[in-house]
């Protein structure tokens, strides 16, 4: 889906399909140069992570495996509950790998500054974060995040694998999701 689309349902277009190709890309690069002779474990959290996971586990030329979390940090809402639960843990054993977190959205930071101290916790040699977007105003904790796509404003947005209530995940782009959805 497209965000013409859905126009009546933004109040913006933050990014589109080809600009978020383009970062990925960009971080892509940055994480060959860093990891090279490596073989990466991708850990992406579930659910929103899938699109990001899917192109950037693609443009990386290397050999990287993947896995997968899903944690719950939010309700149906926009809010960060702050509560953070395992909904479904990790089939690979972190011992001696250099395991990269594959993120959406840093909000609050609350859920991605657990998640790190809960994996590096299980023996990885390493671990760092990629997150596609960051936004910079809604931080409550200070989470050292690696790669950071694009810092975005303190606005719910949607798309590319974000959602509200369960929706508008597989549009192509990613924007401003209008008060009159949700209020
Ligand atoms: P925290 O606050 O713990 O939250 O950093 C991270 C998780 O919250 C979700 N989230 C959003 N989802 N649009 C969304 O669709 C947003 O603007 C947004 N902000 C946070 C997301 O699941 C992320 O992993
Ligand atoms: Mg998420």
């Amino acid at each position: 889906m497209e965000l013409s689309d859905i126009e009546a349902d933004l109040t913006s277009v933050l990014y589109t399909e080809e600009q978020i190709h383009d970062k990925i890309a960009e971080v892509a690069r940055q994480v060959e140069a860093d990891y090279a002779g490596r073989e990466p474990l991708l850990v992406g959290v579930l659910k929103g992570a899938v699109m990001v996971m899917a192109d950037f586990s693609r443009e990386l030329k290397l050999a990287a495996s993947m896995d997968w979390m899903a944690v719950s940090s939010y309700g149906s809402g926009t809010k960060s509950s702050g509560v953070v639960r395992i909904l479904k843990d990790l089939d690979s054993d972190l011992h001696g790998r250099d395991v990269i977190i594959v993120e959406d959205i840093i909000d609050s930071g609350l859920t991605l500054s657990w998640l790190l101290e809960n994996l590096q916790k299980r023996g990885a040699a390493s671990v760092e974060i990629f997150a596609l977007f960051r936004k910079p105003a809604a931080a409550k904790v200070a989470v050292d995040v690696r790669y950071v796509g694009f810092e975005i404003p303190n606005d719910f947005v949607i798309g590319y694998g974000l959602d509200y209530d369960e929706k508008y995940r597989n549009l192509r782009g990613v924007g401003v999701l209008a008060p009159h959805v949700y209020s």
